[in-house]
């Protein structure tokens, strides 16, 4: 290999440039060439909007003390597939193309011989059909969702449960002063593992999670119950993909099942209908994109950094197509065609969920 780009795609998650660092530190060690492309592959793709440059040239001195920054340094888009290119049409719409020959064109024109790509779902689907075309491609996962498919986690993961957790923690002492529910509404798309990780490390008393629809009763009774027994206060962690059962999804009006383009409402709806039920004061926190901020934690910038290293170890060795995952205790490659379009939601039989049930915390189910 003489040249090798790396890419970000999707939303940003804590660990990216730690992956940058460790793949530009790994393949200039091999006498190998790197660049990043701007945001995902726009600065490939729409080169007039980069007057210094689509491509970044990284050096070992450009990735120096990156590792525990938060962010991408080449910047990230979710609107920048190259097989649905958002390209505006004469009459001001947008029309999704087929941008991927383009895209390949211009690696070949400037000598990019093989790509690291890192991202969730989108972006790993994108880099298995640019390996299906000849691409040398390596995925690495990253997501604060955790919702991927064949590793054990992805980095950002443990950030954003770090964090929320840390809120929760700091929720309970004003909760319990004003003998209140507090709702926090987390991030985690259609899964609900920020909200089932953090809300048991945090002492949640109910969690709310996409792939438990829940009712609203097991809840009220949970925050009665405590009531009863003189804890006056009760912490509510929603998942944001989180929706009620059939029967109350009218009265509740989520959006659609939870799967709406966009997310989020679904900790204000909860705390309205706590406050009608109980008869108490309910207030909502909505953690949002602060889980996707600040530096990532030490679990995640060694497992970015160690992605970032395999990514490199891979290209070397000839392997194409796969994303690199974490499967204690080592890395391991899996073919992408096995990732793209899976998502992985939380096990109902996993031991986690069934610590949350040994611990008396209400799952709405
Ligand atoms: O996938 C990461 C994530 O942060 C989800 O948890 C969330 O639903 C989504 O991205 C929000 O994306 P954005 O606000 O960047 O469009």
């Amino acid at each position: 290999i003489r040249r090798l780009a790396i890419s970000t795609g999707g939303g940003d998650a804590p660990g990216l440039n730690a992956v940058i660092r460790a793949t530009v530190s790994a393949a200039t060690r091999r006498g190998w060439e790197c660049v990043g492309i701007r945001d995902g592959y726009n600065g490939l793709l729409l080169p007039e909007r980069y007057p210094q440059g689509g491509l970044v040239a990284l050096t070992h001195e450009r990735v120096r003390g990156i590792a525990h920054l938060g962010g991408t340094i080449l910047g990230t888009t979710n609107k920048g597939n190259p097989f649905q290119f958002p390209v505006r049409q004469p009459d001001g719409s947008l029309r999704e193309t087929d941008r991927s020959d383009e895209l390949l064109a211009a690696f070949a024109r400037e000598g990019i011989d093989a790509l690291v790509t890192v991202g969730g779902d989108g972006s790993l689907a994108i880099a298995h059909e640019l390996g299906r075309k000849g691409l040398r491609v390596v995925g690495v996962p990253k997501t604060i969702d955790n919702d991927l498919d064949k590793t054990v986690t992805t980095f950002g993961f443990d950030t954003a449960v770090s964090f929320a957790t840390e809120c929760l923690d700091r929720l309970h002492s004003t909760a319990e002063s004003h003998q209140r529910i507090m709702v926090v509404e987390v991030m985690g798309r259609y899964a609900g593992w920020i909200a089932l990780h953090a809300g048991i490390a945090g002492g949640a008393h109910a969690i709310l999670l996409p792939e438990i629809p829940f009712d609203l009763a097991g809840v009220v009774a949970k925050v009665r119950n405590r009531d009863a027994l003189g804890r006056m206060y009760s912490i509510v962690v929603v998942a944001e993909g989180a929706f009620p059962r059939a029967g109350e999804r009218a009265l509740m009006a989520p959006a659609e099942a939870g799967h709406a383009e966009r997310l989020g409402g679904m900790g204000e709806q909860v705390a309205r209908e706590l406050a009608r039920a109980t008869g108490k004061d309910a207030r909502v926190v909505v953690l949002g994109h602060l889980l996707r901020g600040g530096s990532p934690t030490a679990f995640d910038r060694l497992a970015a950094l160690r992605f970032g290293a395999a990514a490199v170890r891979a290209l070397e060795s000839g392997l194409s197509g796969v994303m690199v995952s974490l499967a204690f205790p080592n890395v391991e490659y899996v073919p992408l065609a096995e990732v793209a379009g899976r998502m992985k939601g939380v096990p109902l039989d996993g031991d986690t969920l069934q610590t949350a049930r040994d611990l008396g915390i209400a799952l709405g189910d």
